[in-house]
Order: structure tokens, then sequence, then C-alpha cells
């Protein structure tokens, strides 16, 4: 095997280790055009130094550095708008009716990158059921990136990226104009709470009795992720939901393990409920 084979073959490993993302080999010029900067940044040349970096010293900010770099980040406001849409017509009516009494509605951002998704839903609520203002309401954001969770903290987005989805109605009305940036109000971002969390592991962020979600947005990740990945993370969702609960994946994502899911097709947009036992048909 070449050194330069041998080198794409350790950082597969790598980033494997790390994020749980399998990346193709027929995709090795990714770690060419991605890493360059992080080279640059190092004063390396070439993949081959970065390798023999990384394998003859301990550097965990390094390593990091290199799965985060492979991850794609891609995102927008109200991405998709379909799944938006059903939740503004149908499905938060319902969940509200169900919930009146608690008067709780917990939403979840899974793999949110720089927090779009979760700034949606903040604005979905705010503009259309202002109603709920007593109610207590919170979207949870995570991600594997350290980079990406600072930047969803931080609320603050370019104006290529708030031209991406978002009615220009909701920018004057939820975002402050600070020179080229928009910075999400405080009343958005009081709805939000991001932090890191990997999605691959054997533990999810949330695992206490008391966790449960109303509404999971889990899309587009489980697609660099290997079957044996989807399905546990798809498990530990499952016991995250109740059975009116919703789980929503990316267009070209389906549940790993379909009998544990109810898929229904409203509004152009699929969602899934979990299957309980005892209440399959
Ligand atoms: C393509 S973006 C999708 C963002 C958003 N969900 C959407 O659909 O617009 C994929 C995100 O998944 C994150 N990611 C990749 N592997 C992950 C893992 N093991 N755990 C948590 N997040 C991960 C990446 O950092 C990236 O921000």
């Amino acid at each position: 095997m070449s050194s330069e084979a041998a080198a794409y073959g350790y950082l597969r490993e790598l980033v494997f280790g790390l994020s749980h993302n399998v990346l193709d080999p027929s995709r090795d010029y990714l770690f060419d055009t991605r890493l360059a900067r992080l080279l640059r940044n190092q004063g390396m040349n070439c993949l081959q130094d970065l390798v023999v970096h990384l394998r003859t010293r301990y550097d965990p900010a390094l390593e990091r550095a290199v799965a985060e770099a492979m991850t794609i980040n891609e995102t927008s406001f109200f991405r998709d708008t379909r799944p938006f849409e059903l939740l503004r017509t149908t499905l938060l009516p319902r969940l509200i009716e169900a919930r009146r009494l608690t008067r709780t509605l917990r939403f979840w951002s899974a793999a949110c990158s720089t927090g779009q998704e979760a700034y949606s839903l903040a604005m979905l609520m705010l503009e259309h059921f202002p109603m709920l203002v007593n109610w207590d309401i919170r979207i949870d954001g995570t991600d594997i990136s350290h980079e990406v969770v600072e930047r969803a903290q931080a609320g603050r987005y370019h104006r290529i990226e708030v031209n991406r989805g978002l009615p220009a109605r909701l920018l004057v009305r939820y975002f402050d104009h600070t020179g080229e940036d928009w910075v999400v109000k405080p009343a958005v971002r009081a709805l939000c709470n991001f932090r890191q969390a990997d999605l691959g592991g054997e533990y999810l962020p949330f695992r206490r009795a008391s966790d449960r979600f109303d509404i999971i947005l889990l899309r587009n990740v489980m697609l660099y992720f290997s079957q044996e990945t989807r399905r546990r993370l798809l498990g530990g969702l499952h016991a995250l939901l109740p059975q009116d609960g919703v789980l929503f994946l990316g267009t070209s994502e389906q549940p790993a393990d379909p009998s544990l899911w109810t898929a229904s097709l409203e509004g152009g947009a699929c969602h899934y409920r979990p299957v309980r036992q005892g209440a399959r048909e």
C-alpha cells in the first residue's frame, strides 16, 4: 500500500472513531480539500505530514479539528419548508391540545449545525403560537462540532445566510442588524439551548428518565452513519418520544428499523411516530 493510501486509511479511521462518520474511499480527495486550511495553519506540506504527527504525538485537539473539518455543516433557515408548514398547520395544534395541562413542549434539533433549524422552530412558535407565552417551551440543539455549536450559541448570521430560507418579515422582526450580520433577538435566543454532543456513541446526550421530547428533528446527518450507528441512534430516540411524539428525518433518510416507527405523509412531509410494544397493529 502506498504511503498516500495509508494516510487516507488512517484519516478515515480517525474520523470514524471521533464522529462515527463513514467516509467512502472513493471520496478520499475530500481530505485534500477540507484539510488544506488546517495543514496551512499547522505549517505542514501534505496529508502524510499530518498523519506522521498524529501517529507519533498525543494531540487530541488536532484530531478533533480533523474530524470537525470533515463534517458537512450545510443548513439553512426553514430548510425544506414542508416540515415547518406541517408543524404549524397540523402537528403543533394537536400537540398543544394534548399538552394543555402540562403546558410544556420540548423540541430537539439533533445535529443542529449552526443553529438555523432550532431558531426556525423558535420563530415558528413566537410567530404563530403567541398564546403559549406562559408555557415552558424549550428547544435543544446539539451537534458534534464545537465550532458550529459556538456559532449557534452566538446566533449571529451573515447576510448571505439569512438570505437562505428566511422570509424578510421574520428577519426584521426577530433579528437585530449589525453591519453585514444579523443577530437573533433575545426572545428567540431564550427558547434555545445549544451544546456539543455526539449522536453516534453508546449514550445519547439526553438519557434521564425525565427526558422526553415532543418533536425531534434528526435531519441530514444519518446519511453519514453506518447501519449499526443508525439503528442504535434511532433506538435511543424511540425511547425519548411519547406515543404522540414526532420524528422528522431528512428527505432522503428513513428509519433503520421501520417496525419501530409509523410513517405518515401529510402536507408533502413524511414524519414518524414511535410504535409502542403492545400497540402494534
Ligand atoms: C448537513 S448538517 C445538517 C444540519 C441540520 N440538521 C439540517 O438538516 O439543516 C449535518 C450536521 O451533523 C453534524 N454531525 C455529524 N456527525 C455527528 C455526530 N456523530 N453527532 C452529532 N452531530 C454530528 C455535523 O457536525 C453537521 O453540523
